[in-house]
């Protein structure tokens, strides 16, 4: 097939792991005959510097005329100081909500050889498989009235019957291909929206009889997160829960490097890392590049729909992390490299796949 695709490095590291992702897809469109064509695009910090604009008409333009948009990072400490409206993360926020972006999907898994790069026991996240939906269009993020002086500042938390049922059902539909588990995450002791959000899931559930449904408050679910992680499979929950719960389960994985995620419910997806741009080890060649390549394998999947393409890049990144390779970040790999180094290894496991072997 032909497909256009947006690239978004941003900030810190983003140009790093985007290069090393764009050299997988790159593998991917010769191994299978593709022709896949990349825009570079300026989003975050970098398009504040050269514009004055976060999110530039001219990215937005491109995103809207992809049929995918790959991402890295934005943010750092040289934009911290800036109004809210000229900071990168603003960029990214605006880019969600433009292409109606709802349904972040940040799959969580354990790699058999990464069991001891956890802090936490292995036997506690051996086997963990997790798929989170973060609402990502609404909520905290964007509601309304919000407002900042140094005396007073106010946010809101407001959803809609409608949106919460939208990204609902992303996560129903995941559950029944998966192993049929969902947990809603909230706080409907004291939230509303969490009354409603509780609500609309269970109004939902009778539609999808052989997915069971369980409810859970933010704050247990975040010590059951990571003492019983294995008891969960897809985890539902609203905009600012998703954030930081996403980064909390980031740790049964052993390192935040290795998270991919997928921006889905517009006409374009939108796939990133989940981690940030990490300013203090940009331009040293020792970032994890397998969270922006494992999101180009979302992107493969989810935006393109090419299912054997995108099990290929996962393959590859599954024999690298088998053999022992792996960035810094990942304790106790038995052969460090660097961004580039992985990168290369994981794309030449994509030309020339070894065969798996059971684990
Ligand atoms: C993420 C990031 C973003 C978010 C920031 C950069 C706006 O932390 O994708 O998890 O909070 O959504
Ligand atoms: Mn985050």
């Amino acid at each position: 097939m032909d497909a256009h695709i947006t690239v978004l490095a941003g900030d810190g590291v983003g140009p790093e792991v985007t290069a090393e992702a764009v050299a997988c897809l790159s593998a991917v469109a010769e191994r299978f005959g593709h022709r896949f064509t990349f825009q570079d695009a300026l989003i975050g910090g970098a398009a504040v510097d050269a514009s004055g604009d976060p999110l530039p008409e001219a990215t937005l333009t491109s995103c809207r005329a992809s049929h995918a948009v790959l991402l890295g990072a934005v943010g750092g400490p040289a934009w911290d100081r800036h109004p809210r409206a000229q900071r990168p993360e603003s960029g990214l926020l605006r880019l969600r909500k433009a292409l109606g972006l709802f349904a972040n999907l940040r799959p969580v898994t354990v790699h058999p050889a990464l069991e001891d790069a956890s802090p936490l026991k292995p036997e506690v996240v051996c086997g963990t498989d997790l798929m989170f939906v973060r609402e990502l269009s609404g909520g905290l993020y964007f509601g309304e009235p919000r407002s900042y002086s140094d005396d007073a500042a106010v946010n809101t938390l407001p959803y809609t019957r409608p949106e919460v049922e939208r990204v609902a059902k992303v996560a129903f539909d995941l559950a029944s291909r998966r192993r049929k588990r969902l947990v809603s995450v909230d706080k409907a002791n004291v939230l509303e929206t969490s009354r409603l959000w509780r609500k609309v899931v269970d109004d939902l559930a009778p539609a999808y009889p052989d997915v069971a449904v369980q409810h859970a408050y933010v704050d247990s679910f975040a010590m059951a997160l990571i003492t019983r992680p294995r008891d969960f499979d897809v985890v539902l929950t609203e905009n600012l829960f998703g954030d930081i719960l996403s980064d909390e389960a980031a740790v049964l994985a052993g390192s935040l490097g290795l998270l991919p995620s997928a921006s889905l419910g517009g006409s374009v997806g939108l796939f990133e890392p989940i981690h940030g741009s990490a300013p203090d080890i940009a331009g040293q060649d020792r970032a994890n590049p397998i969270g922006t390549i494992l999101s180009a394998a979302m992107l493969l999947r989810h935006g393109l729909g090419l299912e054997a393409e995108a099990a290929a890049v996962e393959g590859a990144v599954d024999a690298v992390l088998r053999s022992g390779h792996g960035t810094g970040d990942l304790q106790g790999a038995r052969h460090p490299q660097g961004t580039r180094a992985l990168g290369t290894r994981i794309r030449e496991g994509i030309h020339a796949p070894v065969a798996a072997t059971p684990r």
